[in-house]
């Protein structure tokens, strides 16, 4: 530090005056100095902000909880504005009892608290072809991990009955799009959600308010938002969201039928194009999130040299199946060109794949389920671009 600094010598206007007091902010906001930490669109991406999307800036954050104003959104007909009081959700088709659950009927059954990341099957679909877009804002983020606090769906199917030919739940949201996806019943009857609470507040408008359908693991389109509608069939109903999107085109013109799990993968968060090292050389903190909806992470390898030396980095902080995890690697960066990657592996053991063993199996058609390696080139100077490397 410089001696004389003024910033210690002298008091400072908010140390001198009396600040605001606790009536000013009612529902608390960030600090105006962190105005730049917010959600970002892509515009060239989509021709309408109704059915679009926006990135939670992932290269601001650290842990593993999303804080609820700042989770990606990804609205097919825009926001809902639905009054709790006028929200109805029902039960119908294969079960003993048609259903229909007041809000205040929903919170009577009693309730979990689960952290779950939810990704876009679109989540680095951009990257496919090569890569495009710097900052993991935009390669990685179409992702948010919260806790949730609901209803198991299995109570509340239960409570319905579902008859034994039962096999399959179709969700539907009360939104302009009615988004519908088709969900095997051993999935709704395992760990999915009704969840009307995000980090311990209702959830928010974008979210699905006052409730949404949380699917642990499986792509972020089958997660229901302002959910008005459950049915049981005997099989799937081929809905559009399941067809002609969603699905994985390969090489040779077939598509996948559906493609449910998020796959495992991480990314360097820090430092990366929006967050480049501007210290010099000396100890640098590489940090990052790895997720799989297997189940929990088991390693994350971290390469500074584009894969020729791999280091285990340290996981911190809590280990959830079906949860982000942060991972750190520290070392003393010489001021020399860096490659950097990532490379996590879950419990089942499956290892995150490069970009070029992916594509050898499922071509560049595809828009979904891009669990690549992610490069970040670093310069002498400590700017940094998305690269690829082969
Ligand atoms: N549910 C409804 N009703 N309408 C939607 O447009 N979008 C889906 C899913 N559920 C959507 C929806 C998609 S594609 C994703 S990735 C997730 O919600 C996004 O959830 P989020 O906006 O909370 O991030
Ligand atoms: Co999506």
């Amino acid at each position: 530090f410089a001696a004389g600094d003024p910033l210690i010598t002298e008091i400072q206007d908010w140390n001198r005056y009396l600040g605001e007091g606790v009536d000013a902010r009612p529902y608390g906001s960030p600090s105006q100095f962190e105005a730049h930490v917010v959600r970002k669109n892509v515009p060239w991406l989509t021709s309408d902000a109704v059915s679009s999307i926006n990135f939670t800036p992932l290269h601001e954050l650290d842990g593993i909880v999303t804080p609820s104003g700042l989770c990606f959104e990804r609205h097919h007909g825009g926001i809902a504005e639905i009054d709790p009081a006028q929200h109805r959700l029902m039960i119908n088709g294969m079960v003993e009892k048609p259903l229909v659950f007041t809000m205040a009927d929903l919170k009577r059954f009693p309730r979990e608290n689960k952290l779950y990341f939810l990704e876009c099957a679109a989540n680095s679909g951009m990257e496919w072809r090569g890569a495009q877009l710097n900052g993991c804002q935009y390669t990685h983020g179409m992702i948010h991990c919260v806790m949730y606090s609901g209803v198991p769906l299995r109570t509340i199917l239960e409570e319905a009955g579902v008859k034994p030919e039962g096999k399959w739940l179709l969700a539907e949201g009360a939104d302009a799009s009615a988004m519908t996806r088709s969900i095997p019943l051993e999935k709704a009857m395992d760990d999915c959600m009704v969840a009307f609470g995000m980090n311990g507040e209702a959830l928010r408008p974008e979210q699905g308010y006052p409730i949404r359908l949380v699917v642990p693991g499986w792509e972020g389109n089958m997660w229901v938002k302002w959910l008005r509608r459950l049915e049981i069939g005997d099989e799937p109903w081929h809905q559009r969201e399941e067809t002609s999107k969603y699905t994985d085109l390969l090489p040779n013109g077939k598509a996948r039928r559906f493609t449910y799990v998020m796959d495992v993968k991480s990314v360097i968060t820090n430092p990366s194009p929006q967050a480049p090292i501007t210290h010099g050389k000396g100890p640098l903190v590489i940090s990052g999130l790895a997720w799989s909806g297997n189940g929990r992470i088991k390693r994350v390898d971290v390469t500074t040299d584009g894969g020729r030396n791999w280091h285990t980095a340290r996981i911190d902080g809590p280990s959830l199946p079906k949860a982000l995890h942060r991972f750190y690697y520290e070392f003393e960066w010489d001021g020399s060109e860096l490659f950097l990657q990532s490379r996590a592996i879950d419990e089942d053991g499956f290892v995150q794949p490069t970009k070029d063993e992916l594509r050898s199996v499922r071509g560049t058609n595809s828009i979904y389920h891009n669990n690549g390696i992610q490069t970040w080139y670093v310069n002498k100077d400590g700017g940094i671009e998305n690269v690829e490397i082969s």
